[in-house]
């Protein structure tokens, strides 16, 4: 690669944190922030089989877990002694009408999904925007989900989650601006291993019910990810970007 194309690279030189790392949208931010220039630490529940590319610097940990965010910020902080970005990504899907679901799966949701996040901050508050003005602000990006706007039957904890995503993604920029920038996407139906258990009749439905008329890739939500933590997006804090194909749009034209 020669000096005009790194000059291009929206994250040249950044150091960024995604977690969720090893499969669907994680694995396809990781891929693009590394394309863009960036130095990723992976975290995800088990350390990756094969080998790792350059660049990228896997953590094995349960993001619901205080522990694991210690040890992200300590890898951060030894190996760049700042943070620029944070995915915060990694999410579980127990699906049950609230009657019929188990208190630990309710907790497991809003553990994994909702407060992994506060973890996640609290542990790399420090590091996140360490060096502003002089460096840019860090840029701290959540993976709600369109759950979070409209109900889906089978879902409470994981929409309650998500729609909690959305006010502390809120609550975040507003705390640490002009220091951090906090912003918020929601993707519709998504083609990821998160599907491999739903049906072919719903998984057409699902994709039929966006003014896309398919499912959504991987790569195009990191897409929208890749924007939210570069400095493309300088002047977006505390709002969130619906990716969905047009899928939350449709269900306001009936
Ligand atoms: N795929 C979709 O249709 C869709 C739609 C809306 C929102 N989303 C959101 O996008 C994000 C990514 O979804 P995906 O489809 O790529 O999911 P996925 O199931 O393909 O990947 C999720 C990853 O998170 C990891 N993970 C789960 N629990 C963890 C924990 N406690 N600690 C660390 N890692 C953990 C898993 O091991 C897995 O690698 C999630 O937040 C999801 O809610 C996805």
């Amino acid at each position: 690669m020669n000096r005009m194309e790194m000059d291009r690279q929206l994250l040249a030189g950044k150091v960024a944190v995604v977690t969720g790392a090893a499969s669907g949208i994680g694995a396809a931010v990781v891929e693009r922030f590394l394309a863009e220039g960036a130095h990723v630490i992976a975290v995800d529940l088990a350390e990756p089989d094969g080998a790792t590319p350059p660049g990228v610097l896997p953590l094995a940990g349960d993001v619901a877990e205080a522990e694991t965010w210690t040890r992200v910020a300590d890898l951060a902080r030894a190996e760049f002694g700042h943070l620029d970005v944070l995915h915060s990504n990694a999410s579980v899907n127990i699906t049950a009408p609230a009657h019929e679901l188990a208190e630990a799966d309710w907790n497991r949701q809003i553990a994994v999904n909702l407060t992994a996040t506060y973890l996640g901050v609290r542990a790399c508050a420090g590091l996140l925007g360490e060096g502003f003005p002089e460096r840019g602000p860090g840029a701290v990006v959540l993976s709600s989900s369109v759950h979070a706007i409209a109900g889906l039957p089978g879902h409470p904890a994981y929409a309650a989650a998500k729609g909690g995503l959305i006010s502390l993604g809120r609550q975040l920029a507003v705390e640490y601006g002009p220091r951090v920038r906090v912003n918020t996407v929601l993707p519709g139906p998504i083609l990821t291993p998160a599907w491999d258990g739903v049906n072919e009749e719903d998984r057409r439905r699902s994709a039929a019910a966006t003014a896309a008329g398919r499912f959504g890739r991987p790569e195009e939500v990191a897409a929208a990810v890749l924007f939210l933590a570069s400095a493309e997006s300088s002047y977006v804090t505390g709002t969130s970007l619906l990716v969905d194909g047009g899928w939350s749009a449709t269900k306001d034209s009936a």
